[in-house]
């Protein structure tokens, strides 16, 4: 019960990495607060989560609504007395778009999947690291990808958003981490998703230096380490959950 006595919010629990996250922080014993844009995904979320006997509250919306999340975190904060851990999953790629495309735009839709991957995170943190400075103690998640680092074609928008992410962290880390409070991004190498195509799967099995893409509670597990206290000593960093992805295999 490694959690135990913690309040943990999750941004995009309804599914996925924040769900898998989730239910590791509901095994520790933590209350949950969950966010999914989803409602009817979110609820069936939080009946599974209640099955490990813990608290959780819902709030069906967007994260990069910023008066939404206003009202999340200040709703949170009045159910639960606090919240310790965040947990900004929010994120998301599709639809790829050639950087020519984007050029000959007014950048509505750049800026739009920058929204979803950075501003939404900048939101819920801005809301909630007040309170956890306040308090003396917190721990921060927030959700990157691999193709900040390597670069993605027709993933430009993604990949500029999800990099502010590690710029974001690293300098709110230097302010913060003598406040009690730790905050790292993860680098995640394609955990599995529902709308992949078997085609691609497999050529993202073959990248992995294991042969396979990680499972979702292999991403959950890691992620509710760096939400624990045994990552006490860990703030400011880009971790990779990737399979080793990020140094890529030479030979086949
Ligand atoms: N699956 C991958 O291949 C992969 C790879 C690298 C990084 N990531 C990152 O992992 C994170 C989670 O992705 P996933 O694979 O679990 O995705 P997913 O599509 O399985 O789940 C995302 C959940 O977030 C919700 N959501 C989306 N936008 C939202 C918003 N604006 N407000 C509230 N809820 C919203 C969706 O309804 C969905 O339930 C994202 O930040 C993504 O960029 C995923």
């Amino acid at each position: 019960m490694r959690f135990a006595g913690k309040v943990a919010l999750v941004t995009g629990a309804g599914r996925g990495i924040g769900f898998a996250s989730a239910t590791e922080l509901a095994r520790g014993g933590a209350s949950l607060v969950i966010n999914d844009m989803d409602g009817e995904r979110l609820e069936a979320a939080a009946a599974e989560l209640r099955g490990h006997g813990v608290e959780v509250t819902t709030h069906a919306g967007s994260v990069t609504d910023a008066a939404f999340v206003e009202a999340m975190t200040t709703r949170a904060v009045a159910d639960h007395g606090k919240v310790d851990l965040l947990l900004n999953n929010v994120g998301g790629g599709p639809p790829m778009t050639p950087w020519a495309e984007f050029a000959a735009s007014d950048l509505a839709h750049f800026r739009a999947i920058f929204e979803v991957n950075f501003f939404s995170q900048v939101l819920v943190l801005r809301a909630l690291l007040p309170g956890m400075i306040e308090r003396g103690y917190g721990k921060v998640v927030c959700v990157s990808s691999m193709s900040a680092v390597l670069g993605q074609e027709s993933g430009s928008a993604y990949a500029s958003g999800k990099m502010a992410l590690h710029a974001l962290v690293s300098s709110v880390s230097k302010e913060v981490a003598r406040k009690g409070v730790n905050i790292n991004a993860v680098v995640l190498g394609n955990p599995p998703h529902p709308s992949r195509t078997e085609g691609r799967q497999a050529y993202l099995d073959k990248l992995s230096h294991f042969g396979r893409v990680g499972d979702l509670a292999e991403f959950g597990r890691a992620i509710a380490f760096l939400l624990s206290d045994d990552a006490s000593y860990i703030s400011g960093a880009a971790i990779p959950i990737d399979g080793g992805l990020l140094t890529p295999r030479l030979n086949e």
